[in-house]
């Protein structure tokens, strides 16, 4: 069975919309509510929730966090950047996990994966904390060796498998072919090194069953077409739609 992961930041990107720059929520009642739809996507089948909160707190605020945690159903899996500013606030969070992803201001979403390689020593150190808290990393990347080699490395018990080339191959059966391989490529080595492998990004209503093919994942997290759909027909029909989608 795969797991499916639901991101709500992009409830909170039509909340900051209207409330740009503006960090208090007054206890979910500006809606739409990010803390609120997630334990609706709880109810609705999802195993485990994620919210990023970026540096520019774009979307998710940091008191969106504090309340879904109060009432969580499931677990957390908080996205943030390799900053000392935002690893030391999502160690105040104790989410269940952290996945560690690149930002950049200028990007519309995460764009890459994060380069691990690069940042060896640091993200080692950044693991390092997130362990002794008793909190599990994945590393947000490409499904490149050296990457993957580098998450394990540096002992992150999982990695997420950045899916957006597979999917902006929509439409071109050979581009999501050759994808799909590098991400079973990705898949196998992360697996022959001990680690988890999760995916995400880009994953919709129409490449999930595409998408499917990557044996081995342990959970897709799947964000915008999820809350996209949930406009038009609500979140509990989008959330077990996707479920449904995910394991027939
Ligand atoms: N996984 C990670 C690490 C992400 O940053 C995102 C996007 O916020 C997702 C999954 C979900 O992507 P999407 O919103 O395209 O489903």
């Amino acid at each position: 069975m795969i797991l499916l992961g639901v991101n709500v930041d992009h409830v909170a990107t039509l909340r900051q919309a209207r409330y740009r720059g503006e960090p208090n929520t007054f206890g979910g009642f500006v809606e739409p509510d990010p803390a609120s739809m997630a334990w609706q996507a709880e109810d609705a089948g999802a195993d485990g929730i994620t919210m990023h909160v970026r540096e520019d707190r774009r979307h998710v605020q940091v008191e969106d966090v504090q309340r879904y945690l109060e009432r969580k159903k499931t677990r957390l899996n908080l996205e943030v950047s390799l900053s000392a500013e935002m690893v030391e606030l999502a160690l105040s969070l104790k989410p269940d996990s952290v996945c560690l992803v690149p930002e950049n201001r200028m990007e519309v979403t995460t764009e890459g994966g994060l380069d691990v390689v690069g940042n060896l020593g640091h993200a080692q150190e950044v693991v390092h904390a997130f362990t002794q808290q008793g909190i599990p990393t994945s590393m947000f990347i490409d499904p490149y060796s050296d990457q993957l080699e580098a998450s394990a490395k540096i002992g992150s018990p999982w990695v997420e498998l950045h899916t957006g080339s597979f999917a902006r191959g929509w439409g071109d059966p050979i581009k999501q072919k050759e994808e799909l391989s590098k991400l079973m490529e990705g898949m196998k080595l992360g697996r022959s090194l001990g680690l988890q492998v999760n995916a995400g990004h880009g994953i919709n209503y129409q490449n999930v069953e595409g998408a499917k093919k990557l044996s081995g994942v342990t959970e897709f997290n799947i964000g915008h077409s999820i809350i996209s759909r949930s406009l038009q027909y609500g979140l509990s029909e989008a959330v077990s739609t996707m479920r449904k989608l995910l394991n027939s």
